[in-house]
């Protein structure tokens, strides 16, 4: 039996693949997708999962809009990395898909009391999941797996330091951080790992099928901001790492049991995850990269 899904995302180029990952992997059942501002505004990221769910023909899963900022600071986005809408040079059809006249913390609790024991994947700022433990603090016992991209644990993509989910909304981590859901961590050295160039791309997601082409399509922006960048095309696929976690805990290479705490100050290391005493949470040091681009593979090209 596929375990029920629940996506909190804030799409973006590397959340649309993530997204397909789990549309197509038999060991999920997507029941529904909350929005939330991040890497673009929240206008963006909902009109990105609506009309990506209506080209892929899942435009029956329902979509719940939530959090336009983070809980106190103001907004990062990050259009530099994922384009002005979100999606690179990807021009979507239009699909008309509208969200739910819910929004996302309300969402989030109903399909959670209905799907007990539900994976939720949280794949940009923690914000929706945190209002939602406020607003439902039932949620802490009902949530059977958080799988969070989020942290660094020695070099951040934001700051020396941070991450940007972390980075984008600390005082949100810290809350989920200190309650009892139960978290994997998936930081941005384990995403890094997963570095590709366009040939390796390729080969991972094929275009047999409109789902692979896609993927690479959505790359194309990626690439050429780090050719430009770095003058050397690449990219690193952040969220469909964490999805990958989520789905197969056999691309894990190496985790160890930590606890991690937010630092909040408003110093240089604003939104840092810095290594705390005692354990209970589950940190993915290290990919096994052949898995990953197995699982690519089995998604995208079979
Ligand atoms: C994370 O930040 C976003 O830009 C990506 O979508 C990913 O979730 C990587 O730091
Ligand atoms: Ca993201």
């Amino acid at each position: 039996m596929p375990t029920p899904f629940i996506i909190d995302t804030d799409c973006g180029i590397d959340d649309a693949v993530a997204i397909l990952m789990a549309l197509h992997h038999p060991a999920a059942h997507v029941v529904g997708i909350t929005t939330l501002s991040g890497n673009v505004k929240r206008e963006n990221v909902t009109r990105n999962v609506c009309d990506l769910l209506a080209y892929t023909g899942y435009a029956d899963i329902p979509v719940f809009e939530g959090a336009s900022r983070p809980l106190l600071q103001d907004a990062v986005l990050a259009t530099n990395i994922h384009g002005p809408t979100g999606l690179g040079t990807v021009d979507l059809p239009e699909s008309g898909k509208a969200p739910e006249a819910e929004n996302a913390p309300a969402g989030l609790a109903r399909l959670l009391a209905k799907h007990p024991g539900a994976t939720v994947v949280a794949l940009g700022p923690l914000t929706n999941i945190a209002i939602t433990i406020n607003l439902y603090p039932e949620i802490v016992r009902q949530i059977g797996s958080l799988v969070i991209m989020g942290g660094a644990l020695e070099k951040g993509n934001v700051t020396r330091f941070a991450e940007f989910n972390f980075f984008a909304d600390p005082e949100a981590v810290d809350l989920v951080f200190r309650s009892d859901i139960p978290v994997t961590i998936v930081p941005w050295e384990a995403c890094m790992a997963s570095r590709m160039n366009r040939e390796q791309l390729a080969q991972a997601v094929g275009n047999t099928d409109r789902k692979g082409k896609l993927v690479q399509d959505l790359q194309e922006w990626i690439f050429r901001y780090m050719e430009q960048r770095y003058g050397e095309a690449f990219t690193a696929l952040a969220d469909p790492v964490a999805m990958a976690v989520a789905l197969d805990p056999s691309v894990v290479w190496s985790r160890h049991d930590g606890r991690l705490k937010m630092d909040l100050s408003h110093t240089a290391l604003r939104g840092a995850s810095v290594p705390w005493d005692g354990g209970g949470m589950n940190i993915i040091n290290e990919l096994d990269m052949e898995a990953f681009v197995s699982l690519l593979q089995e998604v995208f090209t079979s």
